[in-house]
């Protein structure tokens, strides 16, 4: 059975969220055409429209990540005990990524995310696919849906992500979530992103405002 390879253990701070761009004025599903001077627009954007069409696909694509993560993983210790000790380790103050496998194509990464009791993620979307799998613990998951009007996210709904499940989320604004911890005991996740390690930093989260905040 196929096992990721660990590799040395890279902490991802994500304690300056500076550093991860926040999403730009204009929504990645505006059409492009929107930001061409009035004289150059152009009667159809037959790209524009390819583009939203393709969404499925990009859709699909995370859900497929997200099967081989199903069919393919070994339980939960098994895979941990493939990993060095550092990958588990967590932080006082925010959650904490480990990057434990690199692709030598760089098409991929993969992160075991430690999260203690009360820790979340920022409210984002996605600048890449994304697939991941509850490792240990349980994960709050909440859901938004994006306005572009307002250009906020709005909470559509809460879900429990327990210990085993699997999940996937596309590129783009059409799935924005946040992952907490609001359990008492300490919850690890497995993500795996469809960027080289050099580009964790900033090109995984496309961090949104919510309506209200
Ligand atoms: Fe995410």
């Amino acid at each position: 059975m196929p096992v990721l390879q660990p590799v040395h253990i890279m902490d991802i701070s994500v304690k300056n969220k500076a550093k991860e761009p926040a999403m730009p004025t204009g929504s990645p599903l505006t059409p492009a055409r929107s930001a061409v001077a009035p004289h150059l627009s152009l009667p159809a954007a037959p790209l524009d429209l390819l583009a939203l069409n393709i969404e499925a696909t990009f859709a699909h694509s995370a859900r497929l990540v997200a099967s081989h993560i199903a069919a393919h993983l070994p339980d939960t210790d098994t895979l941990l005990a493939t990993l060095p000790p550092g990958a588990l380790l967590g932080k006082p103050d925010t959650y904490a990524r480990h990057l434990v496998h690199v692709d030598p194509l760089e098409r991929l990464s993969a992160m075991v995310l430690v999260w203690r009791p009360g820790q979340s993620s920022p409210v984002h979307g996605h600048r890449t696919w994304c697939a991941y799998r509850v490792l240990r613990g349980t994960l709050r998951e909440r859901h938004y849906q994006w306005d572009p009007a307002s250009q906020r996210a709005q909470l559509t709904n809460t879900v429990a992500r327990v210990t085993g499940s699997t999940f996937s989320v596309p590129q783009g604004l059409q799935h924005i979530h946040a992952l907490d911890n609001a359990s008492d005991d300490i919850a690890l996740s497995l993500h795996l992103y469809g960027v080289h390690r050099d580009h964790i930093a900033t090109g995984v989260n496309l961090v949104v405002q919510t309506a209200g905040a």
